[in-house]
């Protein structure tokens, strides 16, 4: 029998936080790979880019978006990226061959050009270090280009590239997903955790003030999980600061209910790195945290086949279109429930990086053939959590009904975070309903926030779960939500089926 209706009734208190958020939980991530770089944030010749190449109405849309730091320059690229090619005047940089995508990189853009992008998008670099094909000395003259004032080898090579001033990047990934079998110079977890180890020792040599993350799983699938962090943070845990953690969901079997639901593994995920850390630092008798850096996270599956056929029969290509997934209603709510469960643990998770952020399985697209950029559906939850999510995350004290699902047992109808901004004085309530059969009913008792009332409700919904918006047609977008009534310190509304919500509170308007 189909149910009815369903209900989610919270209580929140002003002096139950569960943690402030870190700012960079809303980080992105640019790699070299398809036309993420090339023709998505730098496209000399476009009317729409700068003097420098860089495109105006990208980096605006970066800027809507509102991302504290991107991660750069990858990804599996990092794990073949010979960094000294692509600084020094323009005409001398190499061509290569990119073997994690089989493209050509060209070079255009390093990482000096990439700082200056970054100063425009108003965001700080999470930078990568190639411990794939290379290793430790790589990884300390890098850092010593990027973080050393002057007066050595390549902190001077730097400034005879024309950066006088030092780009201070403070946080650094220690590779990328070493435990994949496609990652180039991938190792084991032996292998790694003594690489990580000694060049986090060596780097914070360099520089003191950088933060390391050490590679965790690819997933929470890979046959080492999680023996892979238990090992390699064994051998790196007093150097490093945060283990990574990736992930990509999709709606492989066309089944919206399940594909809601895989939320839920991602809170799994979160939750077993989190008892791994804590087993190696009382194994260790450390007093110490690692904390989670979830650096890749995103819808990943609709361009599948057709980048399997560009890396297979049409290699070698410059800027080829890859990952350009085109995301949809249903993936929007995704991506919120994604950001609901990153939030729900901001205790532990200080960063996470939307895989990606400029074509390659992006928020924001451009036309190969001209034209603005645009919005995708994933855009939408993503600005709006990134605007609204600020502050600390309140405890969740939740009771939700639930629902049958065919891959992921029983799992509740709806999820929700609230964010309470001590600044602004201001609740933020972020929900999704995942249910297709029944509204669910709020009810969340905020008395302890005396004077509060509504301030406005945003909802994202469509009747086609499949609806998608292109360069020509904003099909899917925000839109003004019915009314939420306060009553005595009770909230109550409706959280329509298939439905992203953003219900703000706020000290009622005298
Ligand atoms: O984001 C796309 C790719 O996904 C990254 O290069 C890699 O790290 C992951 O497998």
């Amino acid at each position: 029998m189909k149910k009815e209706s369903g209900t989610m009734k919270m209580v929140l208190d002003r002096d139950y936080r569960l943690a402030k958020i870190d700012r960079r939980i809303f980080g992105s991530f640019i790699e070299h790979l398809g036309r993420a770089v090339y023709d998505g944030i730098y496209q000399p010749g476009n009317p729409d880019s700068d003097g420098e190449g860089f495109r105006k109405d990208v980096t605006e849309l970066v800027r809507e978006l509102n991302v504290p730091i991107v991660r750069y320059p990858g990804g599996n690229f990092v794990s073949n990226f010979f960094w000294e090619d692509s600084v020094g005047p323009k005409e001398k940089r190499p061509k290569r061959l990119e073997l994690a995508w089989r493209s050509t990189e060209t070079n255009e853009i390093g990482i000096g050009e990439f700082s200056r992008w970054a100063k425009k998008a108003d965001t700080d670099i999470m930078m990568a270090v190639n411990l794939g094909t290379r290793g430790i000395a790589d990884a300390c003259n890098l850092l010593e280009y990027c973080n050393h004032p002057s007066g050595t080898k390549y902190s001077d090579m730097r400034i005879a590239n024309g950066d006088k001033d030092p780009y201070r990047i403070k946080t650094w990934c220690l590779g990328n997903e070493m435990d994949g079998p496609w990652q180039l110079g991938g190792k084991t977890m032996e292998e790694y955790g003594r690489l990580a180890m000694e060049t986090a020792k060596a780097m914070k040599l360099i520089d003191p003030s950088v933060e390391l993350v050490s590679c965790g799983s690819s997933s929470i699938e890979m046959p080492t999980f999680p023996q892979w962090e238990a090992v390699t943070l064994e051998r790196d845990y007093d150097y490093v600061d945060y283990v990574s953690l990736h992930s990509y969901y999709g709606n492989r079997n066309n089944d919206t209910e399940d594909y809601l639901a895989s939320s839920d593994d991602m809170d799994r995920f979160i939750r077993t790195v989190i008892a791994t850390c804590d087993y190696v630092k009382a194994r260790k008798r450390s007093k110490k945290n690692i904390n989670l850096s979830f650096d890749e996270w995103n819808v990943w599956f609709h361009s599948n086949a057709a980048d399997e056929d560009i890396m297979q029969n049409h290699p070698w290509q410059i800027a080829p279109t890859l990952l350009e997934d085109v995301y949809n209603f249903e993936d929007a709510l995704m991506v919120g429930l994604l950001l609901i469960t990153l939030l729900k643990h901001a205790d532990r998770v200080k960063m996470a990086c939307l895989a990606q952020l400029v074509n390659v399985i992006a928020p924001i697209m451009t036309d190969p053939n001209g034209g603005a950029a645009w919005r995708q559906t994933i855009f939408y939850p993503f600005m709006q959590a990134s605007k609204y999510g600020r502050g600390s995350v309140l405890l969740p004290s939740m009771h939700v009904t639930e629902h049958e699902t065919s891959g992921h047992g029983t799992v509740t109808d709806a999820d929700a975070v609230a964010v309470y901004d001590d600044e602004k004085e201001e609740i933020t309530i972020f929900a999704v309903n995942r249910t297709q059969s029944c509204d669910v009913e709020l009810t969340c008792d905020v008395r302890s926030f005396e004077g509060y009332a509504v301030k406005g409700h945003q909802i994202l919904r469509s009747d086609d779960l499949k609806a998608v918006n292109s360069s020509s047609a904003e099909n899917v977008k925000p839109e003004e939500g019915a009314a939420f009534i306060m009553d005595g310190g009770i909230l109550t509304g409706i959280l329509p089926k298939m439905s992203w919500n953003v219900i703000r509170l706020g000290m009622a308007e005298e």
